[in-house]
């Protein structure tokens, strides 16, 4: 993963933030799904947040604690210093999830938009969902968006697995069978700061540990 941390410790260094494909300026969708799944004092944990805004929409509603965890340590440095150094409630990781021990394992959301889809290889994914497992409290909740089936195939220049939903929920299940139940899932179209339209899909899992 070392190549991979160079990749993205320039893309964000190079780029402002709103000169990167994936910049949303209000995450609004997400964090409602995110509100839906996690009360006040519950852990939250945003996978692969580079500089997602995310963040700032939990703590708005009151949720948290929140972790931010991202192989990038310019994205975590950076979110640190827009954010402040003295936001109570969020923690910064800088680590590969593929090879990260997690901090606790009562979370109640996992949340990941465009970081697994970058897990091309099986041993990669069956890590990654090895730790989602690891981290989730009983009962809590997966939200991962990925670029859908008609989605791009590379993203920020790298290669990506696209996912239908159900292909989605298949993958989990034969990494972690009956651990994650499908709840619901949506697609949805990302327009990229430059117009481009990228055809993504969300899907919401129940944890059972
Ligand atoms: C396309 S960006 C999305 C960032 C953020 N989730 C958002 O929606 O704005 C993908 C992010 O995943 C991170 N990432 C990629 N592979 C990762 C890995 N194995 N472990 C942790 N983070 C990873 C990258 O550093 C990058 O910040």
């Amino acid at each position: 993963m070392g190549s991979d941390e160079t990749h993205w410790n320039e893309v964000y260094e190079g780029r402002d933030e709103a000169e990167v494909s994936w910049f949303e300026s209000a995450p609004e969708r997400l964090a409602a799904l995110v509100a839906a799944h996690a009360a006040p004092g519950d852990p939250i944990i945003d996978v692969g947040a580079g500089r997602s805004r995310l963040v700032d929409l939990l703590i708005a509603r009151g949720l948290g604690p929140v972790t931010l965890l991202d192989l990038s340590k310019a994205a975590v440095e950076q979110t640190r210093a827009r954010l402040g150094e003295d936001v109570p409630g969020v923690r910064f990781v800088t680590a590969d999830v593929t090879g990260w021990s997690p901090d606790r394992g009562d979370y109640a959301v996992w949340h990941d938009r465009a970081a697994f889809h970058f897990l091309v290889e099986a041993a990669d994914r069956a890590a990654y969902v090895d730790t989602m497992q690891k981290a989730l409290r009983d009962g809590g909740t997966a939200i991962l968006s990925t670029f859908a089936d008609d989605g791009p195939e590379r993203c920020s220049g790298l290669p990506v697995q696209r996912y239908a939903p159900e292909d989605l929920a298949a993958e989990l299940d034969a990494l972690a069978p009956r651990r994650f139940r499908l709840l619901a899932t949506e697609r949805l179209t990302h327009v990229t700061p430059a117009g481009a339209e990228q055809r993504f899909q969300t899907s919401v899992f129940r944890h059972t540990a």
